[in-house]
C-alpha cells in the first residue's frame, strides 16, 4: 500500500527492509534526481508521502504503527508495531475511508473546474498537516501572481540547462525504468494555462486538456520550521495526510516543486512567507473537471522489488 504514495516524477524512491519485530523505510538513492534534487528534499519529502501510506495501511489493519524518524542519511525511519487500536464502528470506517483514499489518489494536470474549494477544506488539509508538525499557508491573489512569475522562470532555468532537461525527459522517456515515470497518459494533450502554469514537461501527453482557466484554484504552500532530511521527511507525512484528506473531500491536488528545485525560486517563496518558515512544496487546490475521465493510474514498482525481508 505504501508503494501507491505519490513521488516526485513517480521515481519511487523507497525501499523497505522487514526484520525483527519492524521495518526500516531507506532512500533509494539510485532513484533519486540528482540533478534537480541534488540534496534529496524531494526525494526524502516522497519517502515521507510512503512513509504515512505505511502507516494508514497498519491502520486499517488494526495497528498503530510506531514511527522513529531518521538514524542515518539512507535510513531514514523505522516502523514498528504499537498498541492495537481499538475497533469501534467509526473508528473502522474512518481507516477503511483513507485506506480507499489510498486507492484513488492521483495526480490530475488539468485545469480545475471553475468552481473553487471552501475555507473549510483548507483547515480540514492544515489540520491534517499540523498532525505532523507542518502548516499551510494559502497564497493571496498577490502572491499567487507572484508565484506564478516564479514558477514560470524555475521551469525556464531548469530546461535551459541541458542536464536538467535530460533528467526530466529520462523519467517520462522510454528508457525509464519499467513501473516508473510519469507516462503519455497522465500529461496533458497541450500545456494548462493558469495563475500558475503546471511544469513544462517537453511534449504533450495524450490526457485531453479540459476547457479552464484555473481561475477558481487555490494555492498553498507546505512549510515548516526546519530544512533538514528530518523536515523533509515530516512534510511528506503531511504531504500524504492532506492529499488523502483532499481526495475524501472531492478535491484534486497537484504539487509544483520546479520552483522549490531551483535555490533563487525557493527564496522567493521563503520571501512570500516573511521569511517564517522553509517552503517544501507548492500545491493546486480545486475541484477536478467532472466533464471527462481523469488520467489512468500511474505505474508502479513490483512491492517485490522494493521490499526484503530478513
Ligand atoms: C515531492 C513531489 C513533487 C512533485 N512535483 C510535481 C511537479 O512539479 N509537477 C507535477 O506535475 N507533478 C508533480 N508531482 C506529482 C508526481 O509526478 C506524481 O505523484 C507521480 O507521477 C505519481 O503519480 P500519481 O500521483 O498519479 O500516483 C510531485 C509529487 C511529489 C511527491
Amino acid at each position: 500500500m505504501a508503494g501507491y504514495a505519490p513521488s516526485v516524477h513517480n521515481t519511487q524512491p523507497w525501499r523497505w527492509r522487514i526484520s525483527g519485530d519492524g521495518m526500516d523505510l531507506m532512500a533509494d538513492r539510485d532513484r533519486q534526481l540528482t540533478i534537480a534534487d541534488p540534496q534529496g528534499r524531494l526525494l526524502t519529502i516522497s519517502c515521507g508521502a510512503a512513509l504515512h501510506h505505511a502507516t494508514i495501511a497498519l491502520a486499517a489493519e488494526g495497528w498503530q504503527a510506531k514511527v522513529r524518524l531518521l538514524d542515518g542519511p539512507d535510513h531514514l525511519a523505522r516502523v514498528t508495531l504499537g498498541p492495537r487500536i481499538e475497533a469501534t464502528v467509526e473508528v473502522t470506517a474512518e481507516m477503511m475511508r483513507h485506506l480507499q483514499a489510498i486507492r484513488v489518489r492521483h495526480t490530475d494536470r488539468r485545469p480545475v473546474a471553475d468552481t473553487p474549494i471552501t475555507a473549510e477544506t483548507v483547515d480540514v488539509l492544515r489540520d491534517a498537516a499540523a498532525a505532523y508538525g507542518i502548516d499551510i499557508h494559502l497564497l493571496t491573489a498577490d502572491q499567487v501572481i507572484e508565484l506564478g512569475a516564479a514558477s514560470a522562470r524555475a521551469d525556464r532555468i531548469e530546461l535551459l540547462d541541458p542536464q536538467q532537461r535530460d533528467e526530466l525527459t529520462y523519467w517520462i522517456g522510454g528508457d525509464r525504468p519499467e513501473g516508473t515515470g510519469i507516462p503519455d497518459s497522465a500529461l496533458t494533450e497541450e500545456p494548462t494555462g493558469g495563475p500558475i502554469p503546471g511544469r513544462d514537461f517537453v511534449r504533450a501527453g495524450t490526457l485531453p486538456t479540459a476547457a479552464g482557466t484555473d481561475r477558481a484554484a487555490s494555492y498553498v504552500v507546505l512549510f515548516g520550521m526546519g530544512d533538514e532530511p528530518q523536515d523533509w521527511l515530516r512534510a511528506g507525512e503531511a504531504l500524504s495526510a492532506c492529499w488523502l484528506a483532499a481526495t475524501e473531500s472531492g478535491v484534486s491536488v497537484l504539487p509544483f516543486s520546479a520552483v522549490i528545485e531551483v535555490p533563487a525560486t525557493r527564496e522567493v517563496l521563503r520571501r512570500l512567507l516573511s521569511s517564517i518558515g522553509y517552503p517544501y512544496l507548492v500545491l493546486r487546490l480545486g475541484i477536478a473537471p467532472a466533464d471527462r475521465p481523469g488520467p489512468p493510474h500511474t505505474p508502479r514498482l513490483p512491492a517485490k522489488q522494493l521490499i526484503e525481508i530478513s
